[in-house]
């Protein structure tokens, strides 16, 4: 068997982008090929999302699609990676026996002898002509049974996955995600998320911060911290293990969060204020550092005072609020009020809202529509929430009930269809009239723009319409389709426009603002870049501006 070839897409959150990344890197170092082309593939691996049911449809479907591929190549290997394989387990397998291979999220790391035996076995099963038997492998943490304290300490061979991570310049456009705590510990009533991803586990502030150098050192200008909580990080020292000589990630524990510093803060705790902290002390190459998502319970003070002096903190923050209704708050189990909730809002701003040296800080938030129970009054509670709150950004989601969650099991979806398709419209209109008003208030002023490539509406006008453009080497590669990680894969190559007229580049503002502007000359050289750019035009989704002088010299 020589290079298999894998195809790989990837569903869901920047977890799961980060999780695919992992798995791209441990199977080509394997001497796994990656191609583009599902139809050219010998292994077709999908990293999946469960958190609503649409997000399975779509897993559903490609898999569907799979049938008929499946019957002309017998020995094309399918593997379900992620939420949805975790959540549905072996069911999974029963409905779709197109699937050979399953993976959930925290078993990653026996991702390579589960691909490795089932293409053993295809291969052997194809020979004898047995087409319709599988070549089932599964490796899930068990949804049910959240590991212990003590193996998730001592046997947590997933952080390998992540300290084993290639990072070389040519895998990154610049920006990175880094994972400090996987799992949550929430048990929001409606969500999935703790039981695929399982119990919350901090890594240790030594790996986290080697990583972040490792990134710096290979190019990497942004890096953006990932945790479902991700300010709820917390690591004691003195409870840390260590096998093998590495040390091992901690399973979180409830502490009373707040607004002060923590009393055992610079002695054996490090919290999340003190991460952020020596990230941004400890590796200076990095420009941007940013961090998704926050909880509104856990952030004190601390960290707004650390964020207010560092400045290469973003200034953006994506802190979910899920309702305006302290009812249906207290029904999903989200542990605050929206009066503890506007609070929180109150003193960010306070702490980190400086139009006036060109920093407004940036707060977007998610939001669903329909939970059981909601009524009329709750909802307009939220859409009153959504007009006080003034977010940059809001995502609005419908209620979709999960299998396996307490809202689930004891509260009957009541509310119809119809009343959330137009609760959820609703709130979009309120929305794309406060996130246009914002925008607008961003004309004239010049940020610092990420340039992260060429804009959409060139790539089209090139005849790329899903397209991707990176900087590889002195050249500018286009990965058509945006579906394979391998920057070397089937990209076409281009070092100057294939048409007249300018090309548009994209990018973002530090509070995660997408911002257009042309690039004056080659666009090769600006990308992966920081560059001030004055701002001309906006609407709710974006601002469209210009070059400011430079020198080409940063970043
Ligand atoms: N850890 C993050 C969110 C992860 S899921 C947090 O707590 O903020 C991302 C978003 O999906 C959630 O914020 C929520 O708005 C939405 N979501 C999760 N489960 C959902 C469900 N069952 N139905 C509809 N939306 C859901
Ligand atoms: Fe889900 Fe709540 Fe955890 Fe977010 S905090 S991942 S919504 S359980
Ligand atoms: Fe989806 Fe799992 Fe992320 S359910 S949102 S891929 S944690």
């Amino acid at each position: 068997m020589t290079n298999p070839a894998v195809y790989l897409e990837t569903f869901g959150c920047q977890m799961n982008e980060l999780d695919s990344q992992l798995v791209h890197g441990a199977l080509r170092r394997l001497g796994y090929a990656f191609t583009q082309d599902p139809d050219a593939a010998d292994v077709v691996l999908y990293n999946t999302c469960s958190v609503r049911e649409q997000a399975e449809q779509k897993v559903w479907s490609r898999l569907g699609e799979l049938k008929h591929a499946k019957h002309d190549r017998p020995h094309l290997v399918v593997g379900v990676l992620g939420c949805l394989a975790e959540r549905d387990g072996l069911d999974l397998i029963r409905r779709m026996p197109v699937v050979d291979l399953l993976c959930g999220p925290g078993e990653l790391d026996k991702l390579p002898t589960l691909l490795d035996n089932a293409l053993r076995t295809r291969i052997a099963l194809a020979q004898a002509g047995e087409h319709q038997r599988s070549a089932r492998q599964a490796a899930l943490q068990g949804s049910t049974s959240r590991r212990s304290a003590t193996l998730a300490a001592a046997q947590d061979d997933l952080e390998l996955l992540d300290l084993s991570r290639a990072i070389s310049p040519t895998d990154h456009n610049g920006s990175a995600y880094v994972r400090i705590t996987r799992g949550c510990n929430k048990f929001c009533t409606y969500c999935v998320v703790p039981f695929t991803r399982g119990a919350e586990i901090h890594r240790p502030p030594e790996h986290i911060i080697d990583e972040c150098k490792r990134l710096a050192d290979a190019g990497v200008l942004e890096v953006t911290l990932l945790g479902q909580t991700v300010n709820h990080y917390r690591f004691e020292h003195d409870a840390a293990v260590a096998v093998g000589g590495v040390v091992q990630p901690q399973k979180g524990r409830s502490y009373a969060g707040g607004h002060r510093r923590d009393p055992f803060q610079g002695h054996r705790v490090t919290t999340f204020a003190d991460l952020l902290f020596r990230i941004h002390e400890e590796v200076p190459a990095l420009q941007r550092i940013r961090f998704v998502t926050s909880y509104p319970r856990d952030f004190g003070d601390d960290i707004l005072d650390v964020m207010r002096q560092c400045p290469r903190l973003c200034r953006y923050l994506h802190v979910p609020v899920q309702s305006g209704s302290d009812r249906i708050l207290k029904a999903m189990n989200r542990g605050y009020t929206v009066g503890e909730y506007l609070e929180f809002l109150g003193r960010a701003r306070a702490a980190l809202h400086q139009p006036d040296l060109g920093r407004p800080l940036m707060i977007s938030a998610d939001v669903i529509v329909g939970f059981p129970g909601e009524t009329e009054d709750d909802f307009n509670a939220t859409a009153a929430l959504l007009e006080n709150a003034r977010f940059k950004s809001c995502f609005i989601f419908k209620y979709s009930p999960r299998p396996g969650t307490v809202a689930f099991d004891r509260l009957p979806d009541d509310v119809s269809e119809a009343d959330k398709r137009r609760r959820n419209n609703h709130l979009l209109a309120i929305q794309t009239r406060i996130s246009d008003d914002i925008s607008r208030e961003l004309i004239g002023e010049t940020f610092e723009v990420f340039v992260e490539g060429v804009s959409r509406k060139t790539l089209k006008r090139q005849g790329l319409s899903h397209g991707q453009i990176r900087k590889t080497g002195g050249a500018v590669a286009i990965t058509v389709g945006g579906r394979s990680l391998d920057p070397h894969a089937e990209a076409a190559c281009a070092t100057a426009p294939a048409d007249e007229g300018p090309v548009q580049l994209s990018g973002r503002t530090e509070g995660d603002n997408i911002v257009f502007f042309n690039a004056p000359d080659d666009p090769a050289p600006w990308i992966g870049r920081i560059v001030p750019v004055r701002i001309t035009q906006a609407d709710r989704l974006s601002l469209h501006g210009e070059l400011a002088p430079t020198d080409l010299t940063r970043g």
